[in-house]
This record gives structure tokens, sequence and C-alpha cells, in this order.
């Protein structure tokens, strides 16, 4: 059997071997509980001290203003939780888009159902929310803004300066941003996007999973979502993630260190997927914006290609594993980015589908095997289109 080309770097990432190295210590002999006033505890508490200058330092922010949770979703359902209920008697009225991760959308649902007002801008086909609509939207009683820096699905860059600039000028709500795609493949300097919160999660970029963190700049009033001990500053109680927390911190340095490297290379892969996938695929279409978009990221609609098909094609020889395809994704009953910008989308007649592929540096993919990949996937979205014709010829190198 071909080894797997792995393509769903959104969903998650394999562990870098550099990261597991700096967390086994506290997988194995160094199991202490930072809470303990003894040497053990002790060494594990400065594992987390360190860990969090390290990303405090990454987003230009204090290590104060670093809490950490389990991932990205807590840090989306802490964010509006938490603010929603420290900040209700200033208002009741939230806004975020309609191509947030479930963490954000959810929660939104959430404080709707708790009796707030939820707006949800609209993006536009390449799944850019507008500074001017949420100038529109923003009110006296609007608490908080939420949108995210990088979508999950189609890879676009959300214009977050220029968002949090219009929110600054017409409110006094806090602004926070979904940055779980885009912490290490693209800056995010807090004090550059402006953001009072911003959520995040190591698994992300090559870091372990369930643990991640949410930044909150000092001065936001924010109410504790998990109560018990005194943990994080009394902000978000549990017995400390030990080796996760120096895992994460290992990740986006590396990710750091390693950004500009990265971004030239999957930049240039990425371009030639994209223009593979263009020209050998009648009927694709990019989603998400042309330019503004993730370095690694690359998304598609086909139209006329049932997801399905296409999935059960790709998936048994494992030759591309993890590459998302998703049936009619351009039926906007789907609370996704794709369903979101599906109707402006020239592919949205029929049965079309949604196919988001992601790539890393670190894993050695070969401009080479970015464009067997998207031959391959040309070859069988074109045998899944039309049984009785020819498939695309699949070249193999
Ligand atoms: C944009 C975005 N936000 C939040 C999450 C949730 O993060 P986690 O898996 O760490 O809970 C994800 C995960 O896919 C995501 O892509």
């Amino acid at each position: 059997m071909m080894p797997m080309v792995y393509l769903d770097h959104s969903a998650t990432t394999p562990l870098d071997p550099e990261v597991l190295q700096a967390m086994m210590p506290y997988l194995t002999d160094e199991f202490g509980n930072a809470s303990s006033v003894y040497g053990l505890g002790q060494r594990a508490r400065q594992a987390i001290d360190q860990a969090r200058d390290e990303v405090a330092a990454y987003y230009g922010v204090t290590a104060k203003e670093v809490i950490f949770t389990s991932g990205g979703t807590e840090g989306d359902n802490f964010a509006f939780q938490g603010i929603a209920q420290r900040n209700a008697e200033r208002g009741r009225h939230v806004i975020t888009s309609t191509i947030e991760h479930d963490a954000v959308l959810r929660s939104a649902d959430a404080l709707e159902q708790g009796g707030f007002e939820v707006t949800r801008l609209p993006v536009d086909r390449y799944g850019l929310v507008d500074p001017a609509d949420l100038g529109r939207a923003l009110r006296r009683d609007t608490i908080l803004v939420s949108i995210m820096h990088a979508n999950n699905e189609i890879g676009t860059i959300e214009p977050i300066h220029e968002l949090v600039a219009i929110t600054r000028e017409r409110s006094t709500a806090y602004f926070h941003t979904d940055a779980v795609q885009s912490t290490g493949k693209i800056p995010t300097h807090v004090d550059e996007l402006g953001v009072d919160l911003l959520s995040m999660s190591a698994h992300k970029l090559h870091g372990p999973k369930g643990v991640g963190c949410l930044v909150v700049r000092s001065g936001v009033r924010l109410l504790p979502q998990m109560l018990g001990g005194g943990h994080e500053r009394n902000r978000r109680a549990g017995t400390e993630n030990v080796a996760g927390i120096v895992g994460l911190a290992k990740a986006i340095g590396i990710a750091h260190r390693d950004m500009v490297k990265n971004t030239a290379h999957l930049t240039g892969l990425r371009d030639r997927l994209i223009e593979g996938v263009l020209g050998r695929i009648p009927g694709a279409e990019l989603t998400g914006h042309p330019v503004n978009r993730l370095p690694h990221h690359a998304s598609f609609l086909f139209d006329g290609v049932e997801g399905e098909s296409l999935a059960d094609l790709l998936h048994p020889e494992d030759k591309l594993g993890g590459l998302r395809a998703v049936r009619k994704a351009a039926g906007a009953s789907a609370r996704t980015a794709t369903g979101a910008i599906g109707c402006l989308c020239q592919a949205s007649q029929s049965a079309s589908t949604a196919c988001s592929i992601t790539l890393a540096a670190w894993c050695s993919q070969s401009a080479g095997r970015a464009a067997r990949s998207g031959q391959r996937l040309a070859h069988c979205a074109s045998t899944t289109r039309s049984p009785g014709a020819r498939p695309a010829p699949l070249i193999s190198t």
C-alpha cells in the first residue's frame, strides 16, 4: 500500500518529535503537581512559568495575560460565557460572523437562549467580513465582537485590525478572535491585531491535543468558568497539564522560529496544488480568498461531484488520507463556511463537493507530492462526476 499523504492539517497535526522530547520529562520522572510546595512540584511550576513566558512573548503580551486551557473549544466558550456573564449589566448584545467554528457559533446560540441578542454578520464570496457591516451592527449595548482570525474550511484571513478599529470607534465592546488556525502560520501579535481576547489550540501546530490558551488583555472583565482551586490566578481551576503546556510552548517556539521559511515553502506548494486542481478539474472553483488566505491552505468546490463518492474513491487507498470532502457542501443549510459562501459561488448548483487541503512543512511534503495529490484528486473527481466518462489520467511519477 502507498504511504498515506496526510492533507488535513487544519483538523489536526502530528506531534513534532522535538515537542515530544520537551514533554517527555513531565510525562515520566517530573510528574509533580505544580501546586505542591516540595521540589518535584516546584519544578513543574517552573516549567509552566517558563512556558507561559514563551507563549506570552510570542503573542507580545505579559505572562499574566495568558490563561492555559484545554484547547480552542474551551477558549472560545470561556470568552463568550466569561464576557457575557461578567458584563451583562453593560449590555446584552453580541456580534459574530456566520463562518465561525462551532465552538463560537454554539457559544453564541447558548447566549441567545439565555436572553442575549446575537448578530451574525454575513461574509462575501471570499468569506470576508466587511468592516462596514460590523460598523452598522455595533450598538451601545454590544459587549462582545468575536470574529475568527483565519477560517478552517476556506483559509480566508479576516481583516482583524480593521474590524477592531471600527469596534473601538463605535463601541465599548471587547473584541475576541479565534486564532486556532492562524497561530504559528501567520503573525498573530496581539498588539498588532488589537484584540482583547484570543484563543488558540496546540494540536493545530504540531503540539499535543487537549491544551491551548486564552490570551486576555489586562483590564478585561471575565468571569471564570472552571471553578475549584486557585489555578491560573483564580481564572481557570484545575491541576495544570504540565506536559501539555510545555509542549504547547515548544510548538509555538518552533512555529515562530520557522515561520518565514515555512511560509515561503508552503505558499509555493499551495499555489502549485491550486493551479493543478483548477487546471485539471472542469467546474472546480477555489473557495476562500485568492490572496488573503493561510499559506498552507487550499480549498475547492467541485461542481457536479458527489462528496460521498469522492470520499469513497479517495479514502480506501489512504493516499489522500484525511482529505475533507463534504457532500452537497454548497447547500446553504449547513452551518459551515462553505455553506455561508456557497450560494455566492458559481459551483453552487446541484451536487457539489467542498474540499479543503491543508499542508505542513515539517513532514517533508515535496512539490512533487503536492502535485501528485492534485492529480489524484483530479482523477477521482472526474471519475465521480460522470460514471460513463473517461476519468482524467492519473499521472504517476
Ligand atoms: C477555528 C477553530 N476554532 C476552534 C477549534 C476547536 O479547537 P480544539 O480542537 O482545540 O477544541 C477548531 C478545531 O478544529 C478550529 O478549527
